[in-house]
């Protein structure tokens, strides 16, 4: 369907690049390639429904890349994480400053965005209860 004309395309891409394509990894962010630690905070957490590409799935879960809350004032994509929207859950509970302030500078500097980084300061501003224990990671699953 909709994938055809990429997958051919990689298919011949794959044939002439061979055994190059074992060691070359897919660019996530069109500018400056995030921390790992950042790429993974946002899988653990947000890809299930946003997809690693972050263009989510229309109808369902809406695009992060290219999205106006996710580049503009930090404030709005950090109440909707820490509170949760609609379908979105809230994250207070499981996540800490400083792992939400990742997750949002993933998507605010990955797939074209080209936002200002996220702190946990910022984060910690806007959040009301207590933060979740830094040692009890607990990932969340997509519902
Ligand atoms: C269980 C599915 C799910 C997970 C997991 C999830 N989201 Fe969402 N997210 C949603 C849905 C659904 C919405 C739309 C909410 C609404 O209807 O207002 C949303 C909306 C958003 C928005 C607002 C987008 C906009 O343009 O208005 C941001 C920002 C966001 N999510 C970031 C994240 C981040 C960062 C994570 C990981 C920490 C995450 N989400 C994890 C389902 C999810």
């Amino acid at each position: 369907m909709r994938y055809t004309i990429p997958v051919a395309f990689a298919a011949a891409t794959l044939a002439v690049a061979g055994f190059a394509q074992t060691t070359h990894t897919p660019p996530l962010a069109s500018g400056a390639s995030p921390a790992p630690s950042a790429l993974q905070t946002f899988t653990d957490n947000c890809a299930a429904c946003h997809q690693p590409d972050g263009k989510g799935i229309r109808g369902a879960f809406p695009a992060l890349a290219g999205s106006t809350l996710v580049t503009g004032k930090p404030a709005g994509a950090i109440l909707v994480v820490l509170n949760g929207r609609g379908g979105m859950p809230a994250f207070k509970g499981d996540l800490t400053n400083a792992q939400i302030a990742t997750a949002l500078t993933f998507v605010r500097t990955s797939w074209g965005n080209a936002a200002t980084p996220v702190t946990p300061a910022q984060v910690a501003a806007l959040r009301t209860g207590d933060a979740p224990d830094p040692s009890s990671k607990k990932p969340i699953q997509a519902n």
